[in-house]
């Protein structure tokens, strides 16, 4: 059993975060859902807390966690961190080590392994500013779940959809293993 801190990103595949809880729950681990403000634009906390059975972070500032768990222990009480859908923004803040939100202050105050499995349109995959930032998250020590080719959401063709649930949880215990 592994203790997740899913991370869901502002992303049309958002909603494949739901189905990847539903698979990780199904197979013993436990989930800490955090959903950024841009990721609740796509799924409810609603959705994604009652999936997981737990509590939904989504806020630095809400003095009750704050007092009662602490973003720093948020942050350390999984074995690992998974940002799925990583946003081409919430890569380009990790990689600077921005921390104006629950989800990039819990990515640079963690002391666990890092998997983002990024999902966004393909001219922004390509872009290099987004490449330059992949390069840094490499070689910052993070694990990277590629992109799969295919159809996207907005009806170009390329490298940048998310693959499928079962995919990325198949993988994501490779990469930790
Ligand atoms: C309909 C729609 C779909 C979007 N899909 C993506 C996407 O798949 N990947 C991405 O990186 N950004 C996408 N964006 C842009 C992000 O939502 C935006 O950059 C946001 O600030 C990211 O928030 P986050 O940092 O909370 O993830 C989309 C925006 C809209 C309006």
């Amino acid at each position: 059993m592994a203790r997740v801190l899913l991370i869901v990103g502002g992303g049309i595949a958002a909603y494949k975060s739901l189905e990847i809880v539903r698979l990780l729950k199904k197979a013993g681990h436990q989930i800490t859902p955090v959903l950024t403000k841009g990721g609740e634009h796509f799924v409810t906390a609603m959705s994604l807390g009652t999936l997981a059975e737990a509590q939904v972070h989504s806020s630095l500032w809400e003095l009750k966690n704050e007092v009662e768990i602490g973003h720093i222990q948020l942050s350390r009480g999984a074995d690992f961190v998974l940002v799925c859908p990583a946003t081409a923004d919430l890569l380009a803040k990790m990689a600077a080590g921005i921390a104006d939100d629950l989800a990039t202050t819990l990515l640079l105050a963690t002391d666990k392994p890092v998997v983002v499995a990024p999902a966004m349109n393909v001219r922004m995959w390509q872009h290099s500013a987004t490449q330059r930032n992949m390069a840094q998250l490499k070689a910052d020590g993070v694990r990277v779940i590629d992109p799969a080719e295919g159809e996207m959401a907005c009806g170009e063709f390329g490298p940048g959809r998310l693959p499928e649930p079962q995919e990325i949880v198949d993988q994501l215990f490779d990469l930790l293993n």
